[in-house]
């Protein structure tokens, strides 16, 4: 067996085994990104892609066959809480898990993908005193919010197409709330869509209008199928620094990476592993 960098790879008991948990899983790039980070820093394990519907087996599972780390994808983040030992502060307060550590067979539940979201911010602005509008209300604009809240000097708007959750989500985050008619003349520094909007198939679709771009703004999408969805290539057209969804993805997988190894992440294999696999014919 080799991996998909031609690293050899041996796996012998010793071997601590990951993986991604989800319904579907079969494009996730977690297990190429992971794997190249284990070859790249030579750490005896491996990660595989376990196709879930019982969640409750699949923690007795880990448990029992000693799995030392699981990242959780849809949909099974509010879910899989219900079947773990403990669940961190940051996961609780997003209400979802997409990490969990086995230790000694406690099962702790961590949520990284709002951390994922700011360090993929960071790589090309700076968030104090900015102001930022979070497009969308569900799970994923919740963990986003929550990063971005915990940044301290910075103002974040939700905006949603239905008002009421935006609302919700503002008053539970301590953030604020602009409805999506107003965005046109409301003052922000950055933008970031967590809806799937734009996502393939249908990728000519946007979640906001156009008007509210503008040359100067930060455009962040945390779709990344299509890489460059028309929000983004419409943001970058009219002179906004545009962030694809790789960042966050990679980001909030080289933490989950830090917390299961104890090793710093190489982010930058990480990033090109998640671009090879993404853009297979140009390699
Ligand atoms: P996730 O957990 O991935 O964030 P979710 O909880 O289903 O998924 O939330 C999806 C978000 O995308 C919601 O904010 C949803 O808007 P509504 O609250 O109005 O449903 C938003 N969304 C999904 N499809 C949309 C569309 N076609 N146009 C605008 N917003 C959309």
């Amino acid at each position: 067996m080799t991996r998909a960098s031609g690293h050899p790879v041996s796996i012998d008991p010793s071997t601590e085994v990951y993986g991604v948990m989800g319904h579907p899983v079969a494009h996730s790039k977690s297990p190429v990104m992971h794997n190249q980070a284990f070859a790249e820093i030579g750490y005896p394990g491996v990660y595989a892609a376990f196709d879930v519907t019982d969640v409750a087996g699949a923690a007795d599972g880990i448990r029992a066959l000693g799995i030392c780390g699981v990242s959780v994808t849809i949909p099974h983040k509010v879910a899989v809480m219900a079947y773990l030992d403990q669940i961190h502060d940051q996961a609780r307060e997003i209400g979802a898990v997409n990490t969990i550590v086995n230790e000694r067979g406690r099962l702790i539940g961590h949520n990284t993908d709002g951390e994922g979201a700011v360090q993929a911010l960071l790589d090309h602005t700076t968030l104090s005193g900015k102001t930022v509008v979070v497009l969308g209300a569900g799970g994923a604009a919740r963990a986003v919010g929550h990063g971005l809240c915990s940044q301290g000097d910075i103002r974040v708007i939700f905006a949603n197409r239905t008002e009421k959750k935006a609302r919700h989500m503002a008053r539970d985050l301590g953030a604020e709330f602009v409805p999506m008619a107003d965005l046109e003349n409301s003052r922000f520094d950055i933008l970031v869509n967590t809806t799937p909007v734009g996502m393939h198939p249908q990728t000519q679709a946007m979640a906001v209008s156009e008007s509210v771009l503008r040359p100067g703004l930060v455009v962040m999408d945390i779709v990344y199928n299509p890489l460059e969805t028309r929000l983004l290539k419409q943001a970058r057209q009219c002179g906004s620094t545009v962030i694809d969804g790789v960042g966050m993805f990679v980001y909030q997988g080289a933490r989950q990476f830090a917390l299961w190894t104890g090793c710093k992440p190489p982010v930058a294999r990480m990033r090109q592993a998640v671009y090879d696999a993404l853009n297979p014919v140009d390699n």
